[in-house]
């Protein structure tokens, strides 16, 4: 398995495992505009050719980082993707204090990942999704 950056060409296996696994709607231009205002922030896990997962962050100041989007293929999940692609985002941004995201509140995949990967609950959105459901903003400080 490799992490790399997002390329065009991923675009399609990207929007796919999106459509699959994030219950927002998000169009091929949204996936676009983010790797084209952040292209560094924006990495695939890839495995035998094959996409499997990805993540999508911004920068937010010098100091902090916000995830954006992080999705693998239901048929790869448990394996460390996820964690392998935070990792290797963490090691690109050095400078990077506090990592920032929402989760939707009933994710409890989600959350117990990245409490796992050592993010605290730190507030709660109400009516953050279209569809009106909560959010938990979570967040990681790293020294
Ligand atoms: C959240 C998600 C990205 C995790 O990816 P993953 O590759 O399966 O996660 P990893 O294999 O790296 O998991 C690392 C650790 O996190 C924890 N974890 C991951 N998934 C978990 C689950 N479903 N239940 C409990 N703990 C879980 C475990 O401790 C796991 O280690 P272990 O398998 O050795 O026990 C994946 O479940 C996913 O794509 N979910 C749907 C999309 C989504 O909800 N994204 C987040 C939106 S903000």
């Amino acid at each position: 398995m490799a992490i790399r950056n997002f390329e065009y060409e991923d675009l399609e296996e990207v929007a796919k495992i999106a459509d699959e696994s994030l219950q927002e709607n998000y169009s091929i231009d949204f996936l676009l505009y983010l790797w084209q205002i952040n292209p560094e922030g924006f990495m695939v896990a890839e495995r035998d050719g094959k996409v499997v997962g990805f993540i999508v962050s911004i920068k937010e100041g010098k100091e902090k980082l916000r995830i954006l989007m992080l999705a693998v293929d239901k048929k790869f999940r448990r394996k460390g993707i996820g964690k392998s692609l935070l990792r290797e985002l963490l090691i690109k941004y050095p400078e990077t204090r506090k990592v920032v995201l929402e989760v939707r509140s009933d994710n409890k995949e989600a959350i117990n990942f990245y409490k796992k990967q050592k993010f605290k609950i730190k507030g709660k959105i109400e009516d953050f999704y279209t569809d009106g459901s909560t959010a938990y903003l979570m967040e990681r400080v790293l020294f």
